[in-house]
């Protein structure tokens, strides 16, 4: 499993419940990159959308606690334990968790890879991602060079996972 992920300097993500940044060349790495896979979300990220509709030729994977709530253009899981049931019907290379706070932090340690795109700013925000460069098990084998998109620099980045937790194992 992965994770894909936008963050500032400071390890901000969001705001509001939006995205800091508008980086087209990040919209497209994010597209190429998750296209035909399966993505896993928490309900505030799904909401976020526009028209809160789900990502289109992905499978849209949402994790709520509310029982109420039923999409038919999504697969809703109530808990991680359900969420990784339902993980085992998929390749685990094929699955990216795309956000938002709640989910990274809850997901983080099962993620062999992680895509981050490190941005030169630091712009108020109120959801923060785990810092990767602070943990151990983490291990930065990639960055690109500059690119930069609306007057903001930024780079691509790749963490490895020396310590992955198998989905199988967890017991809640
Ligand atoms: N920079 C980036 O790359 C990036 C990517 C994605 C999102 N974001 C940003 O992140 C922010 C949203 O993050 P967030 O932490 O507020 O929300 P979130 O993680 O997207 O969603 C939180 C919701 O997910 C559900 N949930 C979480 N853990 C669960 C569990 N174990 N079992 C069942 N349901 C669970 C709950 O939904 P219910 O309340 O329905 O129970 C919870 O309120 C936004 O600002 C968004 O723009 C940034």
């Amino acid at each position: 499993m992965k994770l894909i992920v936008a963050v500032a300097r400071d390890w901000g993500i969001g705001c509001d419940g939006n995205l800091l940044f508008d980086l087209p060349e990040d919209m497209s790495f994010f597209k190429k990159t998750t296209i035909n896979k399966v993505v896993v979300m928490g309900r505030s990220t799904l909401m976020s959308f526009p028209g809160s509709k789900p990502l289109k030729d992905r499978t849209n994977i949402v994790l709520t606690r509310n029982k109420e709530f039923k999409r038919d253009d999504v697969i809703i899981c109530n808990s991680i334990d359900d969420l990784f049931e339902e993980l085992k019907k998929y390749n685990i290379d094929d699955i990216y968790v795309i956000g938002g706070g709640s989910v990274y932090e809850q997901l983080f340690p099962y993620c062999d890879e992680a895509f981050i795109t490190k941005v030169d700013a630091v712009i108020n925000a109120d959801t923060y991602l785990h810092n990767f460069d602070e943990d151990k098990d983490w291990d930065l084998k990639f960055a690109s060079e500059i690119h930069e998109n609306n007057g903001l620099k930024f780079i691509f980045s790749t963490y490895v996972n020396k310590n992955v937790k198998n989905i199988g194992s967890i017991s809640l």
